[in-house]
């Protein structure tokens, strides 16, 4: 029996598959781009929603209580949600609550944005992370993006019930002294198979 054949069948058939995995890969991805659109787009529309209201009916205080109260719980129930291996945070290089502090990864991605767009860089829509072989982070640059967003998050200090209200839930506070189209930091879709 000549050897060369069959090598030569065993090539073709370890090719067939690795072609399998490869072609995975780019679905999984394309899954995990369609779940942090999704999830981030949710999120978006549900605290914006809360927050107009909230200011037309209380004014900056009502809202910031809202956003205290009510923003780090929904962002994640909007993650449990979608599905059980998908979470949604908020992350920020200034953070005003300190449980949205970026880790160490998450730091590097939103310096690397901050970097970008201070060199003038139009920010993509969405980045993603490949964490490990089982996790992917997608990610949504969030930018002051409405003249609101300065009502709390700019020069606050003509409102002294706001920085009262703000100082004593958040003494640590970061979050202030943005310009509109500042890179205010983002959304994290964490994916997980
Ligand atoms: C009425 C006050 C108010 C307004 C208006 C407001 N925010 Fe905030 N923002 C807050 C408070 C309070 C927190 C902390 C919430 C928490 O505990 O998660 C916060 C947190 C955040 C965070 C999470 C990171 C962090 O610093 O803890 C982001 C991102 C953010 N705001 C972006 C925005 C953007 C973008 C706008 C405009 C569309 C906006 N905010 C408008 C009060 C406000």
């Amino acid at each position: 029996m000549k050897r060369f054949p069959l090598s030569a069948a065993a090539l073709l058939a370890s090719a067939a598959l690795m072609a399998n995995p490869y072609q995975s890969q780019e679905e999984e991805l394309a899954s995990v781009i369609e779940t942090g659109k999704k999830a981030s787009q949710q999120l978006i529309q549900n605290l914006g929603g809360n927050l107009k209201r909230e200011m037309e009916a209380g004014g900056p205080v009502a809202a910031a209580k809202f956003c205290s109260e009510h923003a780090f719980p929904l962002t994640h129930e909007v993650g449990a949600a979608i599905a059980p291996n998908v979470s949604v945070k908020r992350i920020s290089l200034k953070e005003r609550n300190p449980a949205n502090a970026p880790e160490r990864r998450e730091k590097a991605v939103l310096q690397s944005l901050q970097t970008l767009k201070e060199n003038n860089v139009v920010l993509p829509e969405y980045l993603v992370e490949q964490v490990d072989a089982d996790t992917y982070k997608f990610y949504k640059p969030l930018s002051i993006n409405k003249p609101v967003c300065l009502k709390c998050h700019g020069d606050i200090g003509g409102n002294a019930a706001l920085v009262g209200y703000i100082e004593k839930l958040y003494p640590g506070d970061k979050a202030i002294g943005y310009q509109m189209n500042d890179l205010r930091g983002a959304i994290v879709v964490t994916v997980k198979k």
